[in-house]
């Protein structure tokens, strides 16, 4: 386990060996600050409640829930990091939901493949909120295997990446062990009959008090 026994409590830290938004050429993309229900008055609550040292996010899109989360952490004086872990590659919606501008078009492919990653990038710069927020471009998979050998923990975790009902399920099963006592879990798209299926599961399971309100969904660890 390195977190908890190093002087470092961010991943930032461990990950990268300089500023990752450093070497970003700001002109490579356009300025698209669009979201999903991305500033609903959970998130406030949440971290009002928490004042979290850490967040994950699971799901970042082009960034706006976590933009919008750090102006909140800004606003508080927290010096929270919020850990995106997002593949930038798009969910199965966005390939196959064509005429939605908000959806294929968005990524912005360029020889065959998604340049959403820097639409993140450049909404993180123009919001001025990059030293709050650190990338982790991999699968939701992939960074539970690696949250989990780190021993690194959060005190609010906010699901949205799949909305399929098993890689939901999947993910709340592998990151809510990684959010201490007293930590919140967020997620988004309750309305998503695959999604609440998910949580309900989960709930049963864990026997958490789920509620919802507004499309989100949480419950306290
Ligand atoms: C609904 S969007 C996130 C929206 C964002 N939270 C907001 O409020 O604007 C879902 C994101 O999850 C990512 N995603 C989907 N499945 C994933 C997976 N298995 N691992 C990592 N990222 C995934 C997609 O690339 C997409 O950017």
């Amino acid at each position: 386990m390195l977190f908890g026994k190093t002087k470092t409590e961010r991943l930032r830290d461990w990950m990268f060996d300089s500023d990752p938004y450093a070497e970003f050429d700001r002109a490579s993309a356009p300025a698209d600050p669009q979201g999903w229900g991305s500033d609903k008055p959970i998130f406030r609550t949440a971290i009002e409640a928490v004042r979290p040292k850490t967040i994950i996010e699971l799901g970042t899109w082009k960034g706006m829930s976590a933009i919008h989360m750090a102006k909140i952490c800004e606003e508080l004086g927290l010096e929270t990091e919020i850990v995106c872990v997002d593949t930038w590659l798009g969910s199965p919606e966005n390939w196959l939901e064509r005429e939605d501008v908000n959806g294929f078009a968005s990524m912005r492919l360029h020889a065959g493949f998604p340049r959403l990653y820097d639409t993140f990038v450049a909404n993180v710069l123009d919001a001025g909120v990059e030293r709050y927020i650190t990338p982790f471009a991999n699968t939701t998979d992939n960074a539970a295997v690696v949250f989990k050998k780190l021993g690194f923990a959060c005190d609010l975790l906010y699901v949205d990446a799949a909305h399929e009902t098993e890689p939901v399920l999947k993910d709340l099963r592998a990151f809510t062990p990684l959010v201490r006592k007293g930590g919140w879990v967020v997620g988004d798209d309750w309305k998503w009959g695959s999604v609440r299926k998910a949580a309900e599961t989960f709930a049963k399971e864990r026997r958490v008090q789920l509620e919802h309100e507004a499309n989100k969904y949480w419950f306290r660890v």
